[in-house]
């Protein structure tokens, strides 16, 4: 074949032209395979048992009537697992004690992995683990989750205090002080975990569906004191994440089995294990104290934040750090607090902290602004702080007013009557609200390789994940501008843990830190291309490059990216049935690379903030000490009929760092909606709901 370097001199343009997902057609005809549907022969099942009884220990394991069952291989439970290391510290942070599976008696809460039973069907599987009998001695429990309640602590660095926030209040003209809260909510991905592990030429061969496989591969490595060259793990498709993908218990007793056996085991969690055992947002209880001059100003911005985690480890969801950055004020007080229970423990999900932070905040100024008789958007810019409010560092770029003027001029902002309960059709009462949304713009370490191969063609190997949010094709575009090549030139490979370290799909910064390392390993091929043709060997030229002292040597500033949501709601006053009408989101989140996959982010991360807003909430029995309706029978999102005109746009605003200009938009979508709804409810009503989901009854 001959080759074609000359041609890398052509213009390219692919980053910010929209592109269909190079997967797309392999998604749609089911010819991308997922984790469980990779073929094995000699494939054995395992199915995970879980603790109904929520503290406690396990007394009695009768794995022999079960061995005896047809087709079962093994059973694993704390009597007869291998040890694994409990002192991990982890990629990226100490993985959860639940992937301590079987390695003692003591069950911290309902959900719990108590055993794995595999065999050679999944139905085998699933028989035998429901015959299971297992002993426990039962002890009391407690789950419950309210304000201030017994046990609430404050961890180190969870507070940030500027100025004497009690004399600012008392300061202050006009002073909210107002309570929030919000539910226990979950991830609730399309595909469920699953994972395929085998034995394979001395190494331990994953097929997974998680958001980073070198951090499954590490952590893994160092739970079973194996060589970090020992493991690979592999996770070409994933069905969404959203936090929940990463070690979980399943992994670890498929491990454990596949050792055992010497076959390739797979473990599917059912929808019910996922809300069991893979994580969730936890519930939040929230007062915000602001008091303000009568121009609006504000003197005082108080957070107070709450959230349950486990009696293993501890999880601070952090929705308290959301006004650190955004607004001014003489005094700021704001702390994240947190209180154990016996529940599993949280994880992150989808803005961890911004999305029930800003509900809270963004609320509490719709009411503010209605005490002192301004336009909600009049005092968002009347706070608009030149500095980091708290830090006194810096922004990087801060584009929030741009948001609104844009999101006010598409939606007629200028046209609304600011009364409430004043327009009505029929039954259904009309009001429109506004909030903002923020994320931070971060960027972590990755390593790339870029090959350029003697076709012609170009293979970049990262070890990125691709959750669905359409990773591999902007990477494709960033890389072929990079090279200077179309598109079709350009292989990205992904999720493959033996492409080295990299940031994992998380905290709105894959794509960002995958194209910063795939941008700096083109430049660094390009310099090294020959110019004639014909001059690149058989096995092509590679340059690998590892970005973090670029990212070490970045400036210290407040980076972030901004939007403003604005809701159009209708309220059935007969049944007290919430309807958003219009949804519009305008955001200033950095170069956007591809607008077809962007555009779908945003709209995605605001359709889960119409979620959160009126239908998502996970209910805790308290008797039983586990979830009542764990499946989307009993935990409704919304789905395409809630979302009837839904717009997300965007105004430029490339981050001035970065080599590509990406801030990241991976959470920013679902910030400040729930809010924006309820500040809609509110016009359309009267009446303030500070309590998530906006229920029929609660209406009523
Ligand atoms: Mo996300 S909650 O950063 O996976």
């Amino acid at each position: 074949m001959t080759t074609q370097t000359k041609s890398t001199t052509s213009k390219s343009d692919a980053v910010g032209v929209a592109h269909t997902r190079i997967e797309g057609v392999d998604k749609v005809t089911g010819a991308a395979r997922y984790a469980a549907e990779i073929p094995f022969t000699e494939l054995a099942h395992g199915w995970l048992v879980l603790s109904p009884v929520a503290r406690g220990r396990v007394t009695a394991i009768d794995d022999e009537a079960v061995r005896a069952l047809p087709g079962v291989l093994t059973v694993l439970h704390h009597q007869n697992a291998p040890r694994v290391k409990d002192d991990v510290v982890g990629a990226l942070g100490r993985p959860d004690p639940i992937v301590e599976v079987f390695q003692h008696d003591r069950v911290p809460h309902a959900g719990w992995p108590v055993a794995l039973v595999v065999a050679e069907t999944p139905e085998q599987a699933r028989e035998a683990a429901e015959a299971l009998v297992v002993g426990y001695d039962e002890e009391p429990h407690d789950v419950a989750f309210y304000a201030d309640r017994p046990g609430v602590y404050t961890p180190e660095e969870m507070e940030a205090v500027k100025g004497d926030l009690d004399a600012e209040l008392a300061a202050s003209a006009v002073v909210l002080d107002a309570s929030y809260t919000t539910p226990e909510q979950h991830h609730g991905a399309m595909e469920p975990h699953a994972v395929t592990v085998r034995w394979e030429g001395g190494r331990l061969e994953l097929f997974d569906s998680n958001q980073g496989s070198k951090w499954i591969a590490d952590d893994l490595a160092n739970l079973f004191s194996l060589d970090l060259s020992a493991v690979h793990v592999r996770s070409e498709h994933v069905g969404g994440a959203f936090g929940s993908k990463g070690l979980r218990a399943h992994h670890v007793a498929a491990v454990m089995a596949a050792t055992e056996l010497q076959r390739p085991v797979r473990v599917v969690l059912t929808r019910r294990q996922v809300f069991a055992t893979t994580g969730y947002r936890s519930p939040t209880a929230q007062r915000v104290r602001l008091g303000a001059d009568p121009d609006g100003r504000l003197r005082a911005f108080g957070h107070e934040h709450q959230n349950l985690t486990s009696n293993l480890r501890e999880f601070v969801e952090g929705g308290a750090g959301f006004g650190r950055s955004m607004y001014d004020a003489v005094a700021h007080h704001t702390v994240n607090r947190v209180v154990p229970v016996d529940v599993a423990t949280p994880t992150w999900m989808r803005a961890p902290g911004e999305a029930p932070g800003s509900f809270a905040v963004e609320s509490a100024l719709d009411e503010l602004a209605e005490k002192l008789g301004m336009d909600p958007i009049a005092l968002r810019a009347r706070n608009e702080p030149s500095v980091g409010p708290v830090s006194g560092l810096p922004f990087s770029s801060r584009n929030l007013l741009g948001c609104f003027e844009e999101g006010a001029r598409r939606f007629g902002w200028a046209d609304r009557d600011p009364r409430p309960r004043v327009r009505r059709e029929g039954r259904w009462l009309i009001g429109t609200g506004t909030a903002a949304s923020t994320f931070p713009a971060g960027a972590a370490p990755s390593t790339a390789s870029v090959t350029a191969e003697a076709d012609g063609t170009f293979t970049v190997r990262i070890t990125a994940s691709d959750v669905g949010t359409g990773a591999r094709t902007a990477l494709t575009l960033i890389a072929a501008d990079a090279l200077d090549v179309t598109p079709e030139r350009v292989r990205v490979r992904i999720a493959d843990s033996d492409f080295g370290p990299a940031w994992v799909a998380g905290g709105s910064m894959g794509t960002r830190s995958w194209g910063w390392a795939v941008m700096a390993a083109a430049r660094e091929l390009r310099e090294r291309l020959p110019l004639a043709p014909g001059e690149i060997p058989e096995e092509g030229i590679t340059a690998r490059t590892d970005t973090a002292e670029l990212i070490a040597a970045l400036a210290q500033k407040e980076r972030y990216s901004y939007g403003a949501q604005f809701a159009e709601v209708a309220v059935d006053v007969a049944t007290g049935e919430v309807r958003v009408r219009r949804l519009l989101g305008v955001f200033a989140a950095g170069r956007i690379i591809n607008p077809l996959t962007a555009r779908s982010q945003f709209t995605g991360g605001m359709t889960w903030g119409i979620s959160m807003a009126l239908h998502e909430e996970a209910v805790r029995d308290e008797a039983s000490g586990g979830h009542v309706g764990a499946d989307f029978a009993g935990y409704h999102v919304a789905a395409n009929a809630d979302v009837p005109d839904l717009q997300a746009e965007w105004i430029d605003d490339p981050d001035p760092d970065d080599p590509v200009g990406i801030k990241g938009i991976g959470e920013i979508g679902i910030v400040g909606t729930a809010a924006a709804i309820a500040n809609a409810v509110w016009h359309a009503t009267g009446v303030r709901h500070r309590d998530l989901p906006i229920r029929p009854d609660r209406v009523l």
